[in-house]
């Protein structure tokens, strides 16, 4: 038997935090949202409320809904503010030193029973099992970006995580409305691991002059069908999460397809991150993108 989630903790107020709060208080779930960074906590919770603002504009949620979600999130500065949550799933950066110091400081905090979850785009659930108290009770949900909008919610289970743990986050993703897919502790699990080596090769071709930031996604929108072209995409995505997916698949799998783009290293140096610094492939501080190659 696993389970009943009813408050859910986060780690990590960016876009993955914020979206995961957004969804979990839309199905009527406690949510604590928790950062580092206050600031980022207050602007997550500002994200949140100008997207549900922008539902009940569009008619898609009722006011009362809204009201409703905005209540149930409540920003969490300590790790001690999240001793209430039934799951705490961590979505801080992608880097798996920040990762392993978040679960060693924040088990002590929870309740024995509580279930510890990670949004890791590509690090290994097991390894990251092993920096809890937990591993039994440690799992994988992978949300897809945009959370509120994306239907599909990976699911990993380390070698240690047991039935019932696995049962109650299946029933948790089907709780949200979304749809789970399993899939095994390998590197980037399987969204990841077609989609980055897809993008690395859309930069890789920028990279050698085959076509300009344009040609490229105009040719994958229009002559592959993709609803967004693939540097559009890393943009949205972030283009140090893309590098350091193609870094572990590089090195999770040794081999040198998984190579990252010389130029997708360039840009992260460069701080040019994709939206979420309003520069990247595009930039974004004017009414609208501008190619930046
Ligand atoms: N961006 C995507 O498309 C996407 C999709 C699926 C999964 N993910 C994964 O979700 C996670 C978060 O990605 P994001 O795009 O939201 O990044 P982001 O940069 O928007 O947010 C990361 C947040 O983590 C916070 N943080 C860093 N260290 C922390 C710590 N020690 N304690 C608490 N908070 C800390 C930062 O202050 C920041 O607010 C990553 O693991 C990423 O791989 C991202």
């Amino acid at each position: 038997m696993g389970i009943d989630i009813r408050t859910v903790g986060i780690v990590g107020a960016g876009q993955m935090g914020s979206g995961i709060a957004h969804v979990c208080a839309m199905a009527g779930l406690d949510v604590r949202l928790n950062d580092r960074d206050p600031a980022r906590i207050r602007s997550g919770l500002a994200t949140i409320d100008g997207n549900l603002a922008r539902q009940v504009a569009k008619g898609t949620i009722a006011e009362d809904l809204r009201r409703g979600a905005v209540a149930r999130i409540v920003g969490a500065e300590s790790f001690d503010d999240l001793a209430v949550c039934d799951l705490v799933i961590e979505a801080a950066t992608e880097d798996e030193a920040t990762k392993r110091q978040i679960f060693s400081a924040l088990c002590g905090s929870l309740k024995p029973d509580a279930l510890v979850a990670t949004n890791t785009s590509s690090i290994s659930i097991t390894r990251l099992a092993a920096s809890t108290d937990r591993p039994e009770r440690f799992i994988g949900i992978h949300f897809m970006n945009p959370v509120p909008v994306m239907q599909l919610v990976e699911l990993i289970r380390g070698i240690a995580t047991e039935d019932p743990t696995y049962e109650s986050a299946k029933a948790f993703i089907a709780k949200l409305g979304k749809t789970s897919t399993m899939s095994e502790d390998f590197p980037a699990f399987i969204v990841n691991r077609i989609l980055l080596p897809m993008i690395n090769e859309a930069i890789y071709t920028l990279y050698e002059g085959v076509g300009s930031v344009e040609s490229i996604d105009t040719a994958m929108k229009l002559g592959a069908n993709h609803p967004m072209g693939p540097l559009q995409l890393a943009d949205f995505i972030g283009l140090d999460t893309c590098l350091s997916v193609m870094q572990v698949l590089y090195e999770g799998l040794a081999d040198s397809k998984y190579r990252p783009c010389p130029l997708l290293v360039k840009y992260v140096e460069a701080g040019w991150l994709g939206r979420k610094v309003k520069r990247g492939f595009y930039d974004y501080r004017g009414e609208t993108p501008v190619p930046t190659r």
